[in-house]
């Protein structure tokens, strides 16, 4: 195709390559970061040589450098280098879901007024489809190097927060993937390499996986994030902290990981060589740069008092394998803590290979000819952005309950509605928080006005719906209404960060209001939620009135049309919930501060997830229904699976089962499970389908009591059936992790389970290869 288009309009290329090469040099009137063409202190310097290998010219700058000179390269606001041609670089930028405004690197203004705001991560996550998020990643690095070029924005964007969702009163839950390690693992590999591209050791943008590790707590009873201790075994950190960490570095090849504010097992995440230095570069060969979260090191020091001098909290940190500070410390302290001996200007050098390395990769040394410099204005907030937004939306949207059923809605029976609620005719609440601002918005009003004919009632004046002034008018408008819509949940003021939930219920009077209008209301009532994290709305679960319950998260900027297409069966929903909603027991005499992922019968600790926790729930973790009825069977799959041991470990070519092999011991490279399930949509609406697979392994105490092993998503129209092969990686997900932390897989029965659908597979080991003597 290149070569007919180079021959029948080769002038045409010209221009178009003259075009977008003076849109890249003029882009926005951005002047190059550096390695200025017109700079004669700096033309033919090595370390502008855009032929060299990165590894050489970052040998070459660092070499030039003073020691004053590189210490101010080590915080976010790193300063320029006027007589080597480099400018200042704000290293803070973030991306959750959209390019947002939440750090100092990133302005809305000008030729870019806002940006595409996607639903916050727990509602894209509830998608569970791989595309989706690879999707969303790449037109928020599109817009992100638009905003580049225009001068509005970084490089470097510290999303995404894949922190596993572990207790249901956090507050920044809604920011992370929920509560499957290997989920939220996915999801970050996906959206990371959505974000960076995959153009070799080329960076579109560069992305960080945060917090690391063992964050997820605000403010809970008088203990904040700054001065938490997470204690955590070895057991937990291996089998759930680590894990999305561990796959958005080693399968999403992540240019960077933020370390949290907290201690885990009374070291600071950002002072601990462990976990730094041992774990994220040793083990999962990190190619990028270790960053804080914002003044963790002053925190560490300030707040924790972990250092007795300000010089060792900073030689500590960059000992450890911190490469740049999110705050001002480091910049402050560290040239004194090498005169003082307690690091060496060699340690800091370490550090500077590791964030110019990334600038480098992003072409920042490049010069005015910059990767993705025709990106401009026209290309933020297209159309085709816009429609992504909306269908994330829709792909996201969870339907708990449809009684009856009720729903969809038809637009001949249902002409009018009432629409009530304190989120009925929100804008912003619909992008939770690390967003940015919207193209626009649909609020969910707008979004069923397309359907039918409206009535609009507060109810609640906000979602705290401390009095009851608003309820008689509301109650009013649903006696007159052919179908009644509620839109109630929670808001920033409720869940966010620095904030976390005291109770799992809705808010205020919120609960009297739905049972007070279902009561009452001529038609069908419709209860739709808006939060991040879980709701205990086992009353309205239970209620026979309230029909139909529909749980949207924070949708993003085109959450109401996604909300009236789903009411109204344009679009048949798929969404699954990606964490447990707990009943509000669960939470009582539940300290957050405890991180014991397995329940413990005997201390009445009842466990944490769908992993561990076998007590009643509102809504399973994975529960989400269709308008359509699907049908799967398992029809191909071993009964007998041999994983392969290395052959010195044991005598001869025996067969060992009932034990749990390392899983360093077993040959895994690609061995992988193969089963093939039958998908039948036996209803009478085309659907999406998502199988979650999950295996329960044989028992035994270091065993959950089951785990997702893998997901897929189909697309299966009314009555047509499709044949879905899944891998399951035997090492990766098979295995269980023991006391030592040590990962097994154990051999014996393994219970693959799908919906209904089950099927035993039995694990045997067996020795190959030569006998060591
Ligand atoms: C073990 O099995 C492998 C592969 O089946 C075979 O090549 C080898 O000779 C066997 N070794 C012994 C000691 O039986
Ligand atoms: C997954 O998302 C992509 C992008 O929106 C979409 O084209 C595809 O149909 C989705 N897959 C399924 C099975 O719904």
């Amino acid at each position: 195709m290149a070569c007919a288009y180079n021959t029948i309009f080769p002038y045409f290329l010209v221009l178009s390559l003259l075009i977008s090469f003076s849109a890249s040099s003029l882009a926005g009137g951005r002047e190059p970061f550096a390695c200025d063409p017109n700079d004669a202190t700096t033309k033919g310097l090595p370390f502008c040589g855009v032929t060299l290998p990165i590894a050489e010219r970052v040998k070459d700058l660092i070499g030039r450098l003073s020691l004053q000179e590189k210490v101010k390269l080590l915080i976010n606001n790193a300063a320029a280098v006027p007589r080597l041609g480099i400018k200042g670089y704000e290293w803070w930028s973030e991306a959750l879901h959209g390019v947002s405004n939440v750090g100092p690197g990133t302005k809305f203004g000008g030729d870019f007024p806002g940006a595409t705001s996607f639903p916050q991560v727990i509602t894209t996550a509830s998608s569970f489809n791989e595309t989706l998020w690879e999707s969303i990643g790449r037109v928020v690095s599109d817009e992100a190097r638009a905003m580049y070029n225009g001068g509005m924005a970084g490089l470097t964007f510290w999303s995404p927060n894949v922190n596993v969702f572990r207790d249901p009163r956090w507050g920044r839950g809604q920011e992370t993937p929920g509560e499957d390690p290997v989920l939220a693992g996915k999801y970050a590999a996906s959206y990371v390499r959505g974000l960076q591209g995959t153009d070799g050791d080329r960076l579109k943008v560069a992305a960080s996986c945060k917090h690391f590790t063992a964050y997820d707590l605000e403010n809970w009873n008088g203990v904040d994030r700054f001065h938490f201790n997470a204690k955590v075994s070895k057991q937990d950190i291996e089998d759930t902290f680590d894990v999305p960490f561990r796959m958005c570095v080693k399968e999403g090849n992540v240019a960077s990981v933020m370390c949290s504010y907290n201690q885990v097992n009374g070291v600071p995440t950002c002072a601990d060589p462990k976990i730094l230095e041992k774990t994220i570069r040793g083990q999962w060969r990190l190619n990028g740069y270790i960053v804080s979260d914002c003044d963790s090191v002053g925190v560490y020091y300030n707040a924790q008092h972990y250092t007795s001098t300000p010089e060792e909290a900073a030689a500590e940190a960059i000992k450890a394998g911190l490469d740049l500070d999110c705050g001002p410390f480091l910049g402050l302290h560290s040239e004194e803590a090498v005169k003082k001996g307690l690091l060496s200007e060699a340690d800091i050098n370490k550090a500077l290979v590791n964030t110019l390395t990334v600038q480098m990769r992003l072409g920042l040394f490049d010069g005015p000819a910059q990767l993705y410099g025709n990106l401009g204005p026209k290309d933020v907030c297209t159309q085709a952005h816009q429609e992504l937004a909306l269908e994330a939306a829709r792909q996201g949207l969870v339907l708990l309950k449809n009684h009856g059923p009720v729903l969809p809605l038809s637009h001949i029976r249902h002409r009018t509605v009432a629409v009530i609620g304190p989120n009925s005719d929100v804008t912003v609440t619909m992008i939770g928080n690390y967003a940015g601002v919207a193209c626009g918005y649909t609020s969910p009003l707008q979004g069923i006005g397309k359907y039918a004919k409206t009535t609009h009632q507060q109810g609640c004046k906000d979602v705290a719906c401390v009095d009851d002034k608003l309820f008689n008018a509301a109650i009013d408008a649903s006696r007159q209404a052919d179908a009644t819509i509620l839109v109630m949940g929670l808001d920033q003021s409720i869940e966010a960060e620095a904030r976390d939930r005291t109770g799992l219920l809705l808010p205020g009077r919120q609960q009297e209001l739905v049972s007070n209008i279902a009561k009452s209301s001529r038609g069908p009532t419709i209860l739709v939620l808006m939060s991040g994290g879980p709701i205990d709305v086992t009353f309205a679960k239970n209620d026979p009135r309230i029909a139909a319950i529909l749980w949207v998260g924070y949708p993003g900027q085109a959450g109401g049309a996604a909300i009236a297409d789903v009411l109204y069966g344009i679009t048949n929903p798929g969404g699954k919930l990606p964490m447990t909603w707990y009943p509000q027991d669960y939470i009582t005499n539940l300290p957050m501060t405890n991180m014991a992922m397995r329940s413990s019968p005997s201390k009445r600790y009842p466990g944490r997830t769908y992993r561990f926790y076998n007590g009643p729930v509102v809504y399973p973790f994975g529960h989400g229904m269709s308008y359509t009825h699907f049908v799967h069977t398992i029809t191909t799959a071993p009964t007998v699976f041999s994983v392969p041991i290395d052959g010195h470990r044991r005598g001869g070519n025996v067969t060992v089962s009932g034990k749990a092999i390392r899983v360093t011991h077993a040959r895994c490279g690609r061995l992988s499970l193969g089963i093939q399930v039958d998908v039948q949509n036996v209803g009478s609406k085309d659907g999406s389908h998502t199988l979650l697979v999950f295996s329960k392994p044989p028992a035994g105490h270091w065993a959950p009591h089951k785990q997702l092993v893998a997901f897929k998503k189909v697309h299966v129209p009314a009555g047509t059936r499709q044949q879905v092969g899944i891998n399951i990686h035997v090492c990766k997900y098979l295995s269980v992790v023991d006391r030592s932390g040590i990962r097994r897989i154990p051999m014996g029965d393994h219970n693959i389970h799908i919906g209904n659908t089950k099927h035993s597979v039995s694990l045997q080991a067996t020795t190959l290869g030569v006998i060591k003597s």
